[in-house]
């Protein structure tokens, strides 16, 4: 445990996990990750910036107690997820005094989810303050940051953004600033993928607002912190941008190696066109890479057999989370092998919904491929080429 002193006053008082290896009992966290906590101390008042997860609450009470805090007026509450709030309950328990500054949706979830008394929270609207004396506290309501709850709380006086989950990444690390954008970009660009990417034109409209404060630190909830702002702005600018790559993902699974055997062909078809390819076979892939290389790839191809009538499991799966995630992929295909018959394709068309990609042509056989098989598919690598060179050009056009 540690506390750690930011600016004058202010404190990360957080808990780092260094082995917490999954959260939200899906997404794989190979680099651990921290629940960043803050402390304000005005000239009058005392306020404090989210708490941490309820696994971490003893390091966060000794924290306190290592800051020498023996009370508090206000605790922000920038999201009611319990990664974050979840020693809430202690902490209000601990300062029977302090307000709890909540937005009106998140006294809702404080209450539901964590038995807060809404009598206990003072309720603020967008652009809201609070005045600790020498420091003022400024809500900004960002709803669907990845809650509809969320709200991101600006230090005016320091120029410091506590940007809740917003720019946050998964990373355990003792470094409390990010030194280098390339250091962190691979995991920062993770994590949007995770988590933030099916929000992306709400944090469009938010980094609008965002660009009008004189942002000098960002300070997010997971990962270590920005001074400047501007390279991880400068990464979410690019990553919300409707610009794609022309990269192809192709994630896949194959029982008896069909399938694979397409994969490997069309691989080969779209590299010898100069189209750059993910391959992510599915039975060993890291569901967290997956996003990661959807955030900016202009189409995502699914290799599946099929399996009892549909795809097989993994590649419904991966194409469930796809379709939740929505990246901004423009085209989308699926290939594989069958035996005797089913509903694959069109199951997985139906399964990708709510992307807004157009899509292409299956190529779809029976058994083993064979020539004519992939000479189709080298079709389809003749038309990638073509749809990546006509929205290259409509952008090149609009720009
Ligand atoms: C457990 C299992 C279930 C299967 N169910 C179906 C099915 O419902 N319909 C079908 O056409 N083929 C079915 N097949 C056959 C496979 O789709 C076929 O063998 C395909 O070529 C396998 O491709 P792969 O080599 O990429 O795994 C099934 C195969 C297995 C092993
Ligand atoms: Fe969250
Ligand atoms: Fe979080």
């Amino acid at each position: 445990m540690a506390v750690r002193e930011i600016l004058p006053d202010i404190y990360w008082i957080g808990a780092i996990d260094w082995d917490r290896r999954l959260f939200d009992a899906l997404i794989p966290l190979p680099e651990g990750t921290s629940y960043n906590a803050y402390l304000v101390k005005g000239s009058e008042k005392t306020a404090l910036i989210d708490t941490v997860d309820p696994s971490k609450e003893f390091e966060y009470v000794c924290n306190l107690v290592k800051a020498g805090i023996e009370s508090v007026d206000y605790i922000i509450v920038n999201h009611a997820e319990q990664d974050h709030s979840g020693s809430l309950p202690m902490a209000a328990e601990l300062f029977p005094r302090a307000q709890i500054v909540v937005s009106e949706k998140c006294r809702d979830l404080v209450q539901s989810l964590l038995e807060i008394p809404p009598e206990r929270c003072l309720v603020v609207k967008d652009r809201d303050t609070i005045s600790l004396g020498n420091k003022t506290l400024e809500f900004i309501m960002a709803p669907w940051v990845h809650w509809p709850e969320t709200m991101l709380t600006y230090l005016q006086e320091d120029h410091v953004l506590f940007s809740c989950d917003l720019f946050g990444s998964h990373r355990a690390t003792s470094d409390l600033f990010v030194d280098d954008i390339r250091e962190i970009y691979h995991s920062a660009k993770r994590y949007y993928a995770e988590i933030m990417m099916p929000f992306r034109s709400n944090i469009r409209d938010h980094l609008a607002i965002l660009t009008s404060c004189d942002i000098r630190i960002i300070a997010p909830s997971h990962g270590p912190l920005y001074q400047p702002p501007d390279p991880i702005l400068a990464a979410y600018r690019d990553w919300i941008s409707d610009e794609v790559k022309n990269e192809v993902v192709i994630i896949y699974v194959s029982m008896h190696g069909s399938t694979e055997k397409m994969v490997n062909h069309f691989a080969g078809a779209l590299m010898e066109r100069n189209v750059s390819v993910r391959i992510f076979n599915l039975a060993v892939s890291d569901i967290g890479e997956i996003a990661m290389s959807l955030v900016d790839a202009a189409t995502i191809v699914i290799g599946t057999p099929t399996m009892l009538f549909g795809p097989h499991p993994l590649a419904a799966n991966a194409a469930y989370i796809t379709n939740l995630i929505r990246p901004k992929t423009k085209f989308a295909a699926v290939i594989g092998s069958y035996g005797w018959g089913g509903n694959t394709v069109e199951t997985l068309k139906g399964m990708l919904s709510r992307l807004n990609a157009e899509m292409l042509d299956p190529v779809y056989v029976k058994g083993i491929p064979d020539q004519a098989c992939l000479r189709e598919l080298e079709t389809m690598a003749d038309t990638i080429v073509r749809k990546h060179r006509e929205i290259a050009v409509s952008s090149q056009q609009a720009g």
